[in-house]
């Protein structure tokens, strides 16, 4: 009983940190709380109470995730518990599309604080870099007539409002979500604070290459999510071109020389790659095996490289909903040929 009691922790001390450039250690992992239209709040919080007791130390939270009042119930149990203080915990949370309007990304972030119990936030994201609202679980073809390109000028009016939250002690480093190398070198040179990490889709599948490169090369920590890619994300999410990262052979093969599920390479390449892999779990097995991970035999440099070449530049997460009128392709989100598209 108690054997197994200790094989459901993993201790937090062994789970490796990276800086960011405050000089705060945040863990190389951490738990999902995106439910995917497949689990509910109540599952979602009552796993996050688990991940934290199994040794978790990274929760991240977005508004439009719709669950943030009951992770902040647990939060509060894990504290009133003794499972952890709040300075152990690092804590992210995200503005949604609807809240970018003047003083709307502070209401937004206060009720996100309301609802998670907390007095601030360890991080605090743009969640995407435009207004572009749809109704949470909408389908893949609806669109929304007032949705918008990206434009400078109203990105950093966001921004200020995040810089303001964080000089307010609100918010303790901020950050931005879904950007791309042409964005970031417009808004980059007009931040006063510069964004300490950025949150992107990485999975072996879809490994953007030189929007990690310059992420880390501006002292940015990259955070990726999808890391399994994303198996169980909603049918409108998905199209028959989508590779599914679990089942590319050079990912099997690991698993099989590691003896361990192919999930687990994921992670465990993700962390020795430098990025922040965000897994989302609701199952304890998986939830548990996921950290402990990253602890424990690493993968060889000649796997690390096959992984690298397995990339199939397979964005997941499209985000067409976000097209705004006049737009052709969800490509049109992505700058892919250097520019950013607009009206
Ligand atoms: N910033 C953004 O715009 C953005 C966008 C998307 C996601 N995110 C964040 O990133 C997090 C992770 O992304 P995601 O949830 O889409 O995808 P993911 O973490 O790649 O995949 C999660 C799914 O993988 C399966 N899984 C997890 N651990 C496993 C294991 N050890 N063995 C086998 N299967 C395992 C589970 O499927 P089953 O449930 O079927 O077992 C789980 O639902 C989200 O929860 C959210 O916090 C952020």
């Amino acid at each position: 009983m108690e054997e197994k009691k200790m094989t459901d922790f993993v201790d937090p001390k062994l789970v490796p940190k990276r800086k960011l450039y405050t000089g705060a250690e945040i863990p190389v992992l951490g738990i999902g709380t995106f439910g995917s239209d497949k689990y509910g709040a109540r599952e979602i919080s009552d796993a996050v109470y688990g991940a934290v007791k199994s040794g978790y130390r990274l929760i991240d939270c977005a508004s439009v995730y719709q669950n943030e009042k009951e992770i902040g119930e647990t939060l509060k149990k894990l504290f009133d518990d003794n499972v952890v203080t709040r300075e152990e915990l690092f804590i992210t949370g995200k503005v949604w599309n609807d809240m970018h309007g003047d003083g709307e990304v502070i209401a937004s972030c206060r009720q996100s604080l309301e609802d998670l119990g907390l007095d601030y936030l360890d991080l605090y994201l743009v969640h995407w870099p435009f207004p572009n609202y749809h109704a949470p679980g909408c389908d893949g073809d609806s669109r929304n007539t007032d949705s918008r390109p990206f434009f400078t000028e109203e990105f950093m009016a966001v921004w200020r409002q995040c810089e303001s939250l964080l000089k307010e002690g609100l918010v303790r480093h901020i950050g931005m979500s879904n950007m791309t190398i042409p964005k970031l070198e417009k808004v980059l040179p007009l931040c006063e604070i510069q964004p300490a990490a950025i949150e992107m889709e990485l999975h072996p599948g879809f490994q953007q290459p030189e929007l990690f490169k310059y992420v880390q090369e501006k002292n940015i920590v990259p955070i990726g999510y999808c890391p399994l890619g994303s198996p169980s994300r909603p049918e409108r999410d998905r199209t028959a071109e989508d590779v599914s990262d679990m089942e590319l052979p050079e990912i099997v093969e690991a698993a099989k020389a590691h003896n361990v599920h192919p999930a687990i390479i994921c992670l465990k390449w993700a962390v020795q790659n430098g990025q922040i892999p965000i897994p989302f779990s609701v199952k304890p097995k998986q939830y548990v095996e996921n950290l402990r991970c990253v602890t424990e035999d690493p993968l060889t440099d000649e796997e690390m490289d096959k992984i690298r070449k397995a990339d199939k530049n397979c964005r997941l997460v499209k985000g067409q909903v976000f097209l705004w009128p006049g737009a052709t392709s969800w490509e049109d989100l992505w700058d892919l040929d250097g520019e950013i598209k607009g009206w």
